[in-house]
């Protein structure tokens, strides 16, 4: 073999072998593969979260409130599913009563505590509202409502909480109303 044949081919060897170091055989069968998410992300600055994965996770449940800000919301959809039915929007307030159910529900995976003054809420009141909603019924809605009305009152006074007696607002707080419906006189005045 002619020297300058040996020597290319010394060449031709050490790139190859150069390339392969440069990407291992792994990556080369898989060369769409994202990058390890595992990698630390020292660039990341935190606003407020502590140190250490127990505490970041203790912060984020204080965060999340307890039992109030459920009712806080509960609330709203009280109030929005009276106005719903005022309306006739039967689905609007099928609606907003399916969304008061879940809140409550959430809130006693965070205050298991409540569950048993929950169920027979959930179990006995939300069930015969959401049957006269779905009767389309205005006046059996208001009898009803009056009940339901009473059982968010009763669970208060079991939980420690009688102070706290809810009735619907003489308005609403959201802007959706019927299309059919002009807007009431009594609140533009
Ligand atoms: C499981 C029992 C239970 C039921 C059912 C219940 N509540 Fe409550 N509610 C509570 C408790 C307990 C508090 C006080 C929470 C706290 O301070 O942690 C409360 C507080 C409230 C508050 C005050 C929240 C605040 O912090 O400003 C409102 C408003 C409220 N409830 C509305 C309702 C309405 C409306 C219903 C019915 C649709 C209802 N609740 C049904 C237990 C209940």
């Amino acid at each position: 073999m002619p020297l300058r044949h040996i020597v290319l081919s010394a060449v031709a060897f050490l790139l190859l072998f150069a390339a392969a170091c440069d990407s291992p055989a792994d990556d080369a069968s898989q060369p769409e593969s994202p990058p390890s998410q595992e990698e630390p992300q020292e660039d990341v600055e935190y606003r407020w979260m502590p140190d250490g994965d127990a505490e970041k996770f203790l912060a984020i449940e204080g965060q999340m409130g307890g039992f109030s800000k459920s009712m806080r919301r509960v609330g709203y959809r009280y109030n929005e599913l009276y106005w719903a039915a005022d309306d006739q929007n039967w689905d609007f307030a099928s609606y907003q009563l399916e969304k008061l159910e879940s809140e409550l529900r959430r809130g006693t995976v965070r205050r298991p505590g409540r569950e048993a003054s929950a169920r027979s809420f959930l179990d006995d009141a939300v069930p015969a509202l959401q049957e006269v909603i779905d009767a389309e019924d205005g006046e059996a809605f208001e009898e009803q409502f009056e009940e339901f009305t009473m059982a968010c009152n009763t669970c208060h006074g079991q939980e420690g909480v009688p102070f706290i007696q809810v009735q619907p607002l003489d308005h609403r707080l959201s802007p959706v109303r019927e299309l059919s419906q002009p807007a009431r006189e009594d609140e533009e005045e």
